[in-house]
């Protein structure tokens, strides 16, 4: 069968990561959390000292993004000039300002080329906020996974407190509520959700139980 796209936009904590995991990982796809590499580019960002966006944008060709698999864990690891930052570009520092480095265009520009030229050959499920309007506006099957925001809010503060990160509920929501505002404002292609999208509102499903929603999907996004 001949390979598609599949793109999966949401907010933040909205669970669109594990579901694009899951359902690449079912189906043989790569899967690239695109989030990750704005990430990765934040966490460089404070790494170097690097305030404003002009010197930003001149970093940017010295910022390489890879992603490569973990045998012990089966996931995904990013890696910033060869160094592996999967849980550095996971803190609260990083979330704290990543939206405001991914409101900047140039920086937008060179993610989606990087993003563009990995799903050049298809097989690919990517997440994140404006894969089917811009990353892939072309793609066969685009999905937008949705939850309340309060519901969002406790799923990642559980998920910082397993990791043992001291850090209060309201920290979490006021951050994510921040998130959502910033992600939907920007003038540089904001998230929303698009008319020919699947809308997924997930906050009563399991994971299983999305992945197999989205599995009576994707073969009859695979013929067209
Ligand atoms: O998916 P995430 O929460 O890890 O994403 C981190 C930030 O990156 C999010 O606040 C918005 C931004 N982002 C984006 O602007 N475009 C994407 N395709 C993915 C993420």
């Amino acid at each position: 069968m001949q390979k598609i796209n599949i793109a999966i936009d949401g907010p933040s904590s909205s669970g669109k990561s594990t579901l694009a995991r899951n359902l690449a990982q079912h189906i043989g796809y790569i899967h690239i959390d695109s989030g990750a590499m704005y990430r990765a580019v934040t966490f460089y960002a404070l790494q170097n000292g690097i305030l404003d966006e002009g010197a930003l944008c001149d970093a940017l060709p010295h910022i390489n993004i890879t992603f490569h698999s973990n045998p012990d864990t089966g996931l995904s690891d990013t890696f910033l000039n060869g160094i592996k930052v999967e849980s550095e570009i996971r803190s609260m520092e990083v979330s704290e300002q990543v939206s405001r480095i991914a409101a900047i265009s140039p920086v937008r520009r060179a993610m989606v080329a990087r993003q563009q030229a990995i799903g050049r050959d298809k097989g690919v499920v990517m997440d994140g906020r404006d894969i089917g309007s811009v990353v892939f506006p072309d793609a066969e099957l685009k999905v937008f996974v949705t939850a309340p925001l309060d519901i969002r809010a406790h799923r990642r503060y559980n998920e910082l407190l397993a990791k043992g990160v001291n850090i209060t509920y309201k920290e979490v929501l006021r951050n994510i509520r921040e998130r959502d505002r910033l992600d939907t404002t920007r003038q540089d292609s904001p998230l929303t959700p698009l008319p020919d999208a699947y809308i997924l509102h997930n906050e009563k499903l399991s994971p299983d139980s999305q992945l197999q929603a989205l599995l009576k999907l994707y073969p009859f996004a695979e013929q067209i």
